[in-house]
């Protein structure tokens, strides 16, 4: 589906009914027998958007407001170096970060190009739409889709533009450590010799501050954590109980994460009407809703040179709690390798 009466483009390659087969598969991979999880990329309904939203603005989320301040402090520095006339960016929410790239975009013609991917069609669709407004010169074509499977919806690069491709957040922490390599080539693959990869990543320096960071005192997380039992109570006509779940936040020093956990305070039998399926969970049981992977240099560094990607540049704040890289094929390749 594609929406054209706005100015700017707006692909949906997830819609409703699809997304709900992908989740009632995954959650009969994943929630029917214990160890239970399920896949974060659920947790951004339109409430949980808005939940996300409030969690960037909470004393204990220092990963949003840090990522800005590198940010402010280091682009015109990279647009200047690298000179990129389109920006790809994957997981773009409200686009908020966004604009202080789109202002450094480089002139080329009328060229300018803003494509934003995200698994939110309506954030999309929110973000596009006041970004056609303040950029009335920036061609937006907004994809919505996941990093799994839609990628390669993102259309060739403008010839003799530069493309960067950004991916902010701290969102590569979200994906299992097994799944990182295919999605870095794929996103390798949107590179040409001469593009960049803009990617925020949130570092190991601090790990009880950061676990704190998603277990914050107001209970923002929480609620957002639950909501993900709410999206399934919708979508796939469950009855859970999202009161009778605690909201946990785990640092694992074995795996260098944050794991978001709820936890059962009772046991409970829930019935999962769109599987067929009733499943009872113990007092106590946990199911795990998210992994969030903290990083340092030595350890991206590697992460990028196994998918064919050279990191060239890392900044970060005072005290190391995040930081924004810029990497890029090596010269004279075109493809992300191996
Ligand atoms: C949106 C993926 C960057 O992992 O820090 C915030 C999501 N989860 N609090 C993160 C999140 C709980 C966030 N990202």
């Amino acid at each position: 589906m594609s929406v054209s009466d706005e100015p700017f483009t707006l692909e949906v390659h997830l819609d409703a009914d699809a997304g709900r087969d992908r989740l009632a598969r995954d959650v009969r991979r994943g929630l029917i027998a214990p160890p239970r999880w399920i896949l974060p990329k659920y947790l951004y309904d339109p409430v949980g958007c808005a939940l996300y939203e409030q969690i960037t603005e909470l004393d204990e989320y220092y990963q949003a407001r840090t990522e800005m301040q590198i940010l402010a402090r280091a682009v015109d520095g990279i647009m200047a170096r690298h000179r990129p006339t389109e920006l790809v960016e994957l997981g773009s929410g409200s686009s908020r970060k966004t604009r202080a790239l789109l202002d450094g975009l480089n002139h080329v013609g009328s060229s300018r190009r803003y494509l934003p991917f995200d698994v939110s069609s309506s954030a999309l669709h929110g973000a596009a739409h006041a970004l056609a407004v303040d950029y009335p010169d920036l061609t937006i074509h907004a994809i919505a889709g996941d990093f799994e499977h839609h990628l390669a919806y993102v259309p060739p690069r403008h010839a003799g533009g530069v493309r960067m491709v950004a991916f902010l957040g701290g969102t590569i922490g979200n994906i299992s450590p097994g799944l990182r390599p295919a999605f870095l080539r794929d996103v390798a693959g949107l590179l040409a010799p001469g593009d960049v990869f803009l990617m925020g990543v949130d570092l190991d320096t601090d790990p009880e501050r950061t676990r704190r960071a998603y277990d914050d005192a107001a209970g923002v997380t929480a609620r957002f954590n639950r909501n993900l039992l709410v999206i399934l109570n919708n979508e796939l006509d469950a009855d859970f109980d999202p009161e009778s779940f605690v909201h946990r936040a785990v640092w694992r020093p074995d795996k260098r994460r944050v794991e978001m956990r709820l936890q059962a305070s009772r046991e409970m039998r829930v019935r999962l009407g769109y599987l067929d399926a009733e499943i009872t969970i113990a007092n106590g049981e946990e199911i795990l809703t998210e992994i969030c992977c903290k990083f340092n240099e030595p350890a991206l560094r590697e992460i990028y040179a196994h998918v064919g990607l050279d990191l060239i540049e890392w900044h970060t704040d005072p005290e190391s709690r995040f930081a924004v890289t810029v990497a890029r094929l090596p010269a004279g390749q075109s493809a992300g390798g191996g």
